[in-house]
């Protein structure tokens, strides 16, 4: 099969969907796959490398789609990009389906068959195919790394010369895939670290990261649907959570907040008031900025300083480490590619398959549920 690998447009997008170490186990397991000119050099992969790995060059976006059976890209086409698609041909990219439906159309007349990867079911079978977790991690990593540099002050305690700093204080709030990761990297950089979820499975994990749990009675099994998520909270839930979180926020220097419920808007968990009743120098960095923030003073894509407290709302930090992010995000394209081949090496889309019907958002000329 023919696999297209695109250069993303997208603003300050980095990433790119198939690193040439995974072009090169595509090519031995005989596809051909057709790189467009400097698509992986945003990520520090050069054409060349591309070559080395068994991939051709295609010098515009045009002649990189010609023929191609399969598109792979990190972000979502634009009106134009998809008029490049193969009419057929199969789409594997995020497509942020809640506001895709004007892309899904212009899909569905072309007849492509769009996988999007937010789609991946959470499940065991699927996890090497997940690129929301692979991200998710690099986020989580990246919120410490941007919130200790912004910060006036040292994470870790220092016995010197000049004197002893007592190390700084860490509250991660989410302790999902991102959650977790936050609350490693601000302990290895040396943080006392807390961690709040309203899920009782995330306070063994939290506490597994050497973190202590913030404990609430909103913390309970009821809390979790059964795939594992977080339902949305009733009113009176949400205000108890507040309290803890409020009671807890005063005393830290440096918060990363990942609450999430899937498919809603992101949970409101710090007001202005409890921003404003931190001390100042303290940080906050929002990994749900895109999904309206868990802080009320969140911006998406800004720092805001209120009384010396810095809010950042984070967006898409994975791009700026894309080297790593596109290394993950390429193995999960591949394992997904793998799964979608069949024993004769032969792409094949069935709908009656957990994952591969799961990410479905058009086939045939038809958008998914219609
Ligand atoms: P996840 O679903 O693994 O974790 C979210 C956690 O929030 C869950 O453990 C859930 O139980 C918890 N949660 C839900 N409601 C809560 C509440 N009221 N109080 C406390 N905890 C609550 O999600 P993941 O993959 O870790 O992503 C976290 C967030 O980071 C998402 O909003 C995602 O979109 C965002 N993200 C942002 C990026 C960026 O660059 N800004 C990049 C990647 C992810």
């Amino acid at each position: 099969m023919k696999i297209c690998v695109v250069a993303e447009t997208a603003p300050r997008e980095a990433r790119v969907a198939l690193i040439p170490d995974s072009v090169s186990k595509l090519v031995k397991a005989g596809h051909e796959v057709v790189v467009q000119s400097g698509a992986g050099v945003p990520a520090h992969f050069d054409d060349a490398s591309y070559v080395a790995a068994g991939a051709s060059i295609a010098n515009d976006a045009d002649t990189a789609h010609a023929g191609a059976q399969v598109v792979v890209r990190v972000q979502r086409p634009d009106d134009s990009e998809v008029t490049r698609i193969p009419e057929g041909a199969v789409l594997v990219s995020l497509m942020a389906p809640a506001t895709a439906h004007a892309t899904v159309n212009a899909l569905s007349q072309r007849r492509v068959t769009s996988l999007a990867l937010e789609l991946v079911p959470r499940s065991t079978r699927a996890q090497s195919m997940d690129v929301l977790s692979s991200q998710a991690t690099v986020a989580g990593y990246k919120a410490v790394l941007v919130g200790a540099s912004l910060m006036p002050r040292f994470l870790p305690m220092l016995t010197t010369a000049a004197g002893s700093i007592t190390p700084a204080k860490a509250f991660v709030i989410g302790a999902g895939v991102a959650g977790l990761q936050a609350l490693a990297t601000a302990r290895r950089l040396g943080a006392v670290t807390s961690g709040f979820d309203v899920r009782p499975a995330a306070a063994e994990q939290v506490k597994s990261l050497g973190a202590s749990f913030v404990q609430s009675d909103v913390v309970r099994a009821a809390s979790e649907d059964k795939g594992g998520y977080a339902k949305a909270q009733s009113d009176d839930e949400a205000a108890r959570t507040l309290a803890t979180i409020g009671t807890h926020i005063v005393s830290q220097d440096l918060v990363v907040t990942t609450a999430q419920i899937p498919g809603r808007a992101a949970p409101r968990l710090i007001t202005a008031d409890m921003v404003r009743a931190m001390k100042p120098g303290s940080v906050i960095v929002d990994l749900a900025a895109e999904t309206g923030g868990n802080c009320e003073l969140t911006v998406l894509g800004e720092t805001v300083n209120e009384n010396g407290v810095l809010v950042v709302g984070a967006a898409n930090l994975p791009a700026t480490m894309p080297t790593h992010a596109s290394q993950m995000f390429s193995r999960n394209v591949l394992t997904l590619l793998q799964h979608l081949v069949n024993t004769d090496g032969v792409l094949s889309i069935d709908l009656a398959d957990e994952i591969t019907g799961a990410m479905v958002l058009t086939h045939a000329g038809t958008p998914k549920g219609r």
